[in-house]
């Protein structure tokens, strides 16, 4: 059996989440690609060159503990417009993509560029308010000093470069099941994801 599930989406949707849940449920592996853009965005913030930062990432890189800062998910959003920056980045998403065993990966191209062949696609959303609502419990709980009107900015301009530019932008693959969480909680959208699973790929939960 071969299963991979590409998870797309804007920025804080819950794509993370659902990513984590149901890679546990079906005993799959997981990469959040939006890290590794992270990771290279970081680097170009100490004043590396944004392609050279993507040539040269290491695992410690992605280890920082400081990707999920606002600054870090701007810079990311920069560096990932750039076509040559991409480029160097689509290998190692395609092989995790294609291990043995099966993976989930989130992102923003993972149906439609890094996988086009995943047996399950999910295009995942909800509203701006919740989004950012979301994200702004998310960065208050790590003691970061923001408010909800920032974040929702933030959030509108990092969709927007996602969405607009022409190297892999973010839309919903056509063969992607839309999942709006807006008014859903995190064990109603997990359970939903995993029944959509199931009914696409006739692939029950192991977990
Ligand atoms: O998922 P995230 O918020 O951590 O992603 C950070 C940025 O990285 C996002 O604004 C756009 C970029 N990204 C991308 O272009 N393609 C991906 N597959 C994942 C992330």
């Amino acid at each position: 059996m071969r299963l991979t599930i590409a998870i797309d989406g804007p920025a804080a949707a819950g794509k993370g989440t659902l990513s984590r849940a149901l890679a546990a449920a079906f005993g799959l592996a997981h990469l959040d690609t939006g890290l590794i853009y992270r990771a290279a965005g970081r680097r170009t913030l100490d004043g590396t060159g944004a392609l050279e930062a993507a040539q040269s990432l290491t695992a410690a890189d992605l280890e920082a503990d400081d990707l999920r800062t606002p600054d870090v998910a701007r810079a990311a959003s920069v560096v990932a417009a750039i076509p040559e920056v991409r480029a160097a980045l689509v290998d190692f998403q395609r092989a995790f993509a294609r291990r043995q065993g099966g993976a989930v990966l989130d992102g923003r191209d993972i149906g439609t560029v890094i996988c086009p062949e995943a047996e399950m696609k999910f295009f995942v959303t909800a509203s701006d308010e919740v989004r950012a609502e979301r994200r702004y419990a998310e960065l208050i709980e790590s003691g970061h000093d923001v408010t909800l009107a920032s974040v929702l900015a933030d959030l509108r301009e990092r969709d927007a470069r996602d969405s607009a530019r022409a190297a892999a932008p973010l839309k919903p693959a056509e063969d992607a099941e839309v999942l709006d969480t807006s008014e859903m909680d995190i064990d109603t959208a997990v359970a939903t994801a995993i029944a959509m699973v199931t009914a696409r790929t006739g692939i029950p939960p192991v977990a």
